[in-house]
C-alpha cells in the first residue's frame, strides 16, 4: 500500500553535502519527497522527537549530535515506503550497513549515521505530525 515515512538526513550527512545523493536514492527507489524543510533542531525539538528515548544510555549524546548543525526533514511517499527507507537506509549502526545503503557509503558511526527513518506506522504518524502540518504536505499523483 501506498505509505508515508519521516526521514531526517542528519547533520554528519548535511556537512559531508551528500543531500543531493541521497535525495537521488530515494528517487531512484520511486519514493516522491512530498514535504521538505532544512533547519537547525533545537535541543527542546531533538529531546521531543526522540522523547521513546529518553531513558536510553545515548540519548544525551544523540539529542547532542542532532543539534550539532542543520539537517534535512522529508515526508517520502511511495508503495511499502517504510520499509524501503529503512532498506534504503542500512542496519542503525553503519559497521552493520550493507554494503550499498545509506549508512554504509556516507555514516561515521552509530550517532553519526547519515538517516533517520521512521520504524513503523505508527511512528510515521507521529514523526510526520512533529514536523509537518497537513497543508505543508504536496502528494503527486
Ligand atoms: P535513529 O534512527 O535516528 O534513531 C535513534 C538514534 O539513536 C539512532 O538512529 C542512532 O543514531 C542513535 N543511537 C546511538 N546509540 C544507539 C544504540 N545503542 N541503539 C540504537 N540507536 C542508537
Amino acid at each position: 500500500a501506498k505509505e508515508r515515512t519521516l526521514s531526517i538526513i542528519k547533520p554528519d550527512a548535511v556537512a559531508k553535502n551528500v543531500i543531493g545523493e541521497i535525495y537521488s536514492r530515494f528517487e531512484k527507489a520511486g519514493l516522491n519527497i512530498v514535504a521538505a524543510r532544512m533547519m537547525h533542531l533545537t535541543q527542546e525539538q531533538a529531546e521531543g522527537f526522540y522523547a521513546e528515548h529518553k531513558e536510553r544510555p545515548f540519548f544525551k549524546d544523540l539529542v547532542g549530535f542532532m543539534t550539532s548543525g542543520p539537517v534535512v526533514v522529508q515526508v517520502l511517499e511511495g508503495e511499502g515506503a517504510i520499509m524501503k527507507n529503512r532498506d534504503l537506509m542500512g542496519a542503525t549502526n553503519p559497521k552493520e550497513a550493507e554494503a550499498g545503503t545509506i549508512r554504509a557509503d556516507f555514516a561515521t558511526s552509530i550517532d553519526a549515521n547519515a538517516a533517520h527513518g521512521s520504524d513503523s506506522a505508527e511512528s510515521a504518524q507521529r514523526e510526520i505530525a512533529y514536523f509537518f502540518n497537513d497543508n505543508e504536505i504536496c502528494p503527486r499523483g
